[in-house]
């Protein structure tokens, strides 16, 4: 394998730039030019290309965002965008493609791979960490730990004042950001997409908590939760206790910064490893973590089955939070 495009696609997420730096300067082992995309596949298509090497990839690793910059591009997901897409990689003469992205850009790049044959590896790179096959995703911990600062930093307040905080994280469809964040911060409640929401139990628990001696409470809210955002279930709280509550959404504030020691290791772990397994020919599959080791799986399996909530982290925000 001569030459190998590179493009990050859907939402950023912090360590993106530790990967490009590893699959970029893995290729140059092995004598591998590199293409870069702008702007995921709208880069693709318009044939917005950079030639990358070592030194474009210099003093990248601790920045957050993506170099290559990213977009949720619509015209891919048409027929017309991808045989433009297909033209693009035909006229730089690649034979393989690396996609960074969550679920949407893998379901993309099989896409991809079914109508050009080109090889494909997947990276995932999202800070939902909800990608089936993988129990790592990049930018989850950096999302995670600014999350848990952000609880900290509340909870002082919430004791000082004897309120309610309701905390909305990042999730539309996935809650592992609100669970761990619940978990490491300590709160009282977390909600979840992923299982039934129900107020009067909430109000319940909550009201449980006070009379144990408990002065304030943090629920911790995904943005996708089936009971609404933090503001709705502000509101419904209200209409039925006389509760001091403040809401705080953390936002795209999650999204951003210096990526943690452990997304610049694991993205430089799995920018590696893309690189390896293309050159040796492995397509169609995205590359991941299983308990720690370097994994492979398939990316119709990525985009069409769900990855599970942990039954044995809600049971332990559960109990830990009595
Ligand atoms: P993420 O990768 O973070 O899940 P999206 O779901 O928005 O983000 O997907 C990113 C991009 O991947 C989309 O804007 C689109 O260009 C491409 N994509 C998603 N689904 C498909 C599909 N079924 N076919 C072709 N391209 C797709
Ligand atoms: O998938 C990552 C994510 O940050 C989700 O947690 C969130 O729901 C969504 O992207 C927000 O997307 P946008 O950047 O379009 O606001």
């Amino acid at each position: 394998m001569k030459k190998i495009g590179l493009l990050t696609s859907g939402g950023d997420s912090s360590g993106m730039n530790a990967a490009i730096r590893a699959v970029v300067r893995t290729a140059r082992v092995y004598n591998i030019k590199v293409i870069g995309f702008k702007k995921g596949y709208c880069g693709l298509i318009k044939d917005d290309s950079v030639a990358m090497n070592s030194r474009t990839v210099g003093n990248i690793i601790n920045l957050g965002g993506t170099i290559l910059q990213t977009a949720r591009c619509p015209e891919f997901l048409e027929t017309k965008g991808i045989r433009k897409a297909a033209a693009v990689l035909e006229k730089h003469r690649l034979e393989g493609l690396i996609v960074i992205g969550g679920d949407g850009s893998m379901h993309g790049l099989s896409e991809l791979i079914e109508q050009t044959g080109i090889a494909g590896i997947g990276i995932p790179g999202t800070i939902d960490n909800d990608l089936y096959g993988t129990d790592y995703t990049i930018g989850f911990d950096t999302a995670l730990n600014v999350a848990v600062d952000a609880i900290d930093r509340l909870r002082d307040t919430a004791t000082s004042h004897e309120r309610l905080f309701l905390v909305e994280v990042m999730g539309r469809q996935a809650g592992y950001i609100a669970l761990y964040t619940g978990i490491a911060g300590g709160a009282e409640e977390v909600l979840v997409p992923e299982t039934i929401s129900h107020i009067d139990l909430l109000i319940e628990k909550l009201k449980k908590g006070h009379q144990k001696g408990k002065i304030s409470s943090i629920v911790v809210i995904a943005e996708g939760d089936d009971a609404g955002g933090a503001f709705d279930i502000e509101k419904k709280i209200r209409k039925k206790t006389a509760w001091e509550t403040r809401v705080s959404i953390l936002g795209h504030i999650q999204r951003g910064g210096k990526p943690t020691a452990i997304d610049r290791i694991n993205a430089s772990r799995l920018g590696v490893a893309a690189v390896e397994a293309i050159r040796k020919g492995i397509t169609l599959k995205m590359v991941g973590l299983d308990r720690n080791e370097i994994s492979f799986v398939h990316l119709k399996d990525v985009w069409s089955k769900k990855r599970q909530i942990s039954s044995e982290l809600l049971k332990i925000s559960e109990i830990l939070s009595t």
